[in-house]
């Protein structure tokens, strides 16, 4: 088999983030210092496939278009470096910095499990005082000896009201727990808290409802449903006081497509944004079903996270940043009007990564849907209002004024699909090879209507550019990069 050049592969996403080479799970040390976002990988560098885990490193001045970096965090003797977070210790809290200089801190989880001789999960630290570029372990590691069982992904934010910060830590079962520390490198047990049904990749964050500071609400986040239809994050709203966190919902599932697994939110957003990232936890396997794949696993485009209020009480909003728009290419319109029962492909596309917005009245059709290279990825049934993508299928609200106003994320091989203000998210994962690609070197969408006559009142589809374009000659790193 030929060789395919990096970032143009058959099954490569190409404005979803995903690696050269190896695999990737959940995204760690969302940051942002000095105009620049920061991402870790939770990486294999070896193969495709679940491994020794180590922290790989990505930059961004958008969150769109990434730079790989140089792998940030190697496995040592205490374990292999599972998730975790990062932050920017603005007050050099732990004298790892200078005034004037802060030092970026990430904690992680030391997997010591995963080496010989084995020993329990511990929570460590890591510090870079380049801005980032380098990383090295705190020489007292482990910050937080073992708690339980394999407890682990310490998510770590900065409390003013008690001048510390808060660590909030995946225990066991659906348990997590709170810990605080002045300095960050010693650290006392808060509370904990029990979320029946999630687990692992904890997040806690505050935001205003409805844009009002002066009511503001706690979201824990985390993942749920492990491995099972339905990986998801799900939220849980609440209030914390510093030491405890009450629950105030059940939890919500940040989405209905599943393939949404360990959600984090970026430390030190500007302008106090709430910016998320996902693992989109594709089942690819570069060995298997994707023979010469070299990359295995990619993450949501980031969402730009408000609080809203419903009848139901305050939701999450998530909506992909208005930074993606810039990659947007001039629109191809399917025309505003009445369109009869059958299919209306898009004209002119020459790209499977693609941003359609769509308002439609229904009127008379049964259904209406989306043809992706053949296959109806997207189809909504008007009687009994839900929306399917591929397998999944869920209950969507059409809008007050009787549209269905949607926004949908192609991407080679995954689609993100939006409510216009958020509260509904649904996705899916495919691959071209089941799809039926009539012709691989002509993209196709095509809208399709069945049962009646519908309209369009908008639908525009716009070419997206590759987040790669800038990076396509590196070819340099293999599986398999020396160890440190
Ligand atoms: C979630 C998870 C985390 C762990 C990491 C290991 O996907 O299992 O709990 O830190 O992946 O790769």
């Amino acid at each position: 088999m030929t060789k395919e050049a990096t970032y143009k592969e058959r099954y490569r996403p190409q404005y979803h983030f995903s690696m050269r080479r190896g695999w990737i799970n959940d995204p760690n040390g969302l940051v942002h210092h000095n105009g620049l976002y920061h991402m870790f990988c939770q990486h294999y560098p070896d193969d495709t496939k679940w491994g020794r885990m180590h922290w790989s490193h990505a930059t961004s001045p958008d969150m769109i278009s990434w730079t790989e970096q140089p792998i940030a965090l190697y496995p040592d003797e205490l374990g292999t470096v599972f998730s975790g977070s990062a932050v920017v210790d603005w007050k050099n809290t732990s004298g790892l910095g200078e005034a004037g200089d802060p030092p970026l801190l990430a904690f992680y989880t030391a997997a010591g499990n995963q080496i010989t001789p084995q020993v329990p999960y511990t929570q460590c630290l890591a510090f870079s005082t380049d801005n980032g570029h380098s990383w090295r372990k705190y020489g007292d590691n482990p910050v937080l000896r073992h708690v339980e069982a394999n407890n682990r992904d310490p998510k770590v934010f900065w409390y003013g009201p008690t001048e510390s910060w808060i660590m909030v830590l995946y225990l066991e079962g659906g348990t997590f727990g709170l810990f605080g520390s002045p300095d960050a490198k010693n650290w006392k047990e808060l509370s904990r808290f029990d979320v029946p049904g999630n687990c692992e990749c904890p997040d806690l964050f505050e935001m205003p409802v409805a844009g009002n500071d002066n009511d503001r609400k706690w979201i824990f986040l985390s993942g749920a449903g492990r491995w099972s239809e339905g990986d998801c994050a799900r939220y849980v709203i609440g209030s914390f006081d510093g030491t405890t966190f009450s629950p105030e919902s059940d939890p919500i599932p940040i989405e209905w497509g599943g393939w949404n697994y360990s959600t984090q939110t970026y430390s030190d957003a500007p302008a106090g944004r709430h910016i998320s990232v996902g693992w989109f936890s594709t089942a690819f396997d570069g060995s298997a079903a994707f023979p010469g794949n070299p990359f295995n696993g990619q993450y949501r485009v980031p969402w730009e996270l408000t609080l809203v209020q419903t009848e139901e009480g305050p939701r999450l909003a998530k909506l992909p940043v208005e930074e993606l728009n810039e990659l947007r290419r001039p629109a191809l319109h399917l025309p505003a009007g009445e369109y009869a029962a059958g299919n209306h492909a898009v004209a002119g596309l020459d790209s499977r990564s693609i941003d359609v917005e769509c308002v439609i009245e229904p009127k008379g059709a049964n259904s209406v849907g989306f043809l992706f290279e053949g296959v109806e990825a997207v189809c909504y049934n008007i009687p009994s209002r839900t929306i399917q993508v591929l397998d999944r299928k869920h209950a969507w609200p059409l809008e007050p004024d009787g549209t269905l106003t949607l926004r949908m994320l192609f991407d080679v091989n995954c689609v993100e699909v939006f409510g216009p203000r958020g509260l509904d998210v649904i996705s899916g994962i495919y691959s071209l090879d089941t799809l039926q690609v009539q012709d691989e070197t002509q993209p196709s969408l095509s809208f399709r209507v069945l049962g009646g006559p519908t309209r369009v009142t908008r639908m525009a589809v716009y070419p997206i550019r590759s987040i790669w374009q800038d990076n396509e000659k590196d070819t340099s790193i293999g599986i398999g990069p020396p160890h440190r």
